[in-house]
């Protein structure tokens, strides 16, 4: 089985949109593939502090323990990363970008010589081969031309998981929370239609 890493970001349990629209992902999922659940509203990922960034550049048989047990948090976050065939990512828009958790995440995983290397045309991401979906929620609407500059959530997003390898991925907008029930309504119901379309693909290219 196939392996699917789900990333929820909002911390807004229990009121969020965003985490019903990952839980639809999961469950249209469930049967067909191996699901791991990473929330991080209510598990962010610690910020870097000294002793892990010293540690992310000693090599690992040279590590301390306090720079071991530094990085255990990025090891882990790392591996359930490169064991992932299918990364989806629930990102919430705070402040015109990410949320800090999903940023703190990224910080995490973005590691010279595990998940990215320079080589002699610039960056190359070496988590290749992965498929991601990321449902993107906002307030405002940012599809609107006036919008677009402030929205450093999904250019930003497209750029960190290139930059880890990760190319081929589909975005999926519910944009609009805050304009009105029914615009929220509408786009939340053309976001839900959208990941059961994926749901029954994947699904489908399984079982193929
Ligand atoms: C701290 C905070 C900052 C936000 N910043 C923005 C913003 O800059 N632009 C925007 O359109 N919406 C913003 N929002 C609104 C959220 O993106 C919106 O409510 C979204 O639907 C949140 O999804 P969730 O409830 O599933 O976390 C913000 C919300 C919070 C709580």
């Amino acid at each position: 089985m196939q392996n699917v890493l789900i990333i929820n970001s909002s911390p807004n349990i229990g009121f969020s949109k965003l985490t019903q629209l990952t839980a639809l992902f999961a469950e249209q999922l469930a049967t067909d593939f191996n699901i791991t659940l990473r929330d991080l509203g209510t598990n962010p990922p610690q910020h870097l502090d000294q002793v892990a960034l010293s540690g992310f550049v000693t090599p690992a048989d040279q590590h301390s323990d306090n720079q071991k047990a530094a990085l255990a948090v990025s090891n882990e976050l790392i591996a359930e990363l490169q064991a992932a065939d299918v990364l989806i990512i629930g990102s919430a828009m705070h402040n015109h970008s990410i949320t800090s958790g999903l940023k703190a995440y990224f910080d995490q995983v973005a590691r010279a010589g595990i998940t990215f290397e320079y080589g002699v045309n610039g960056p190359e991401g070496l988590l290749t081969g992965k498929q991601a979906y990321v449902i993107t929620t906002s307030g405002g609407d940012y599809s609107l031309d006036f919008m677009k500059k402030m929205d450093f959530q999904t250019p930003y997003l497209r750029h960190i998981l290139a930059f880890i390898g990760i190319n081929e991925v589909e975005f999926i907008p519910s944009q609009g929370s805050a304009m009105g029930p029914e615009v929220a309504a509408r786009n939340h119901a053309v976001a839900e239609a959208r990941i059961k379309a994926i749901g029954s693909t994947l699904s489908n290219n399984v079982a193929a």
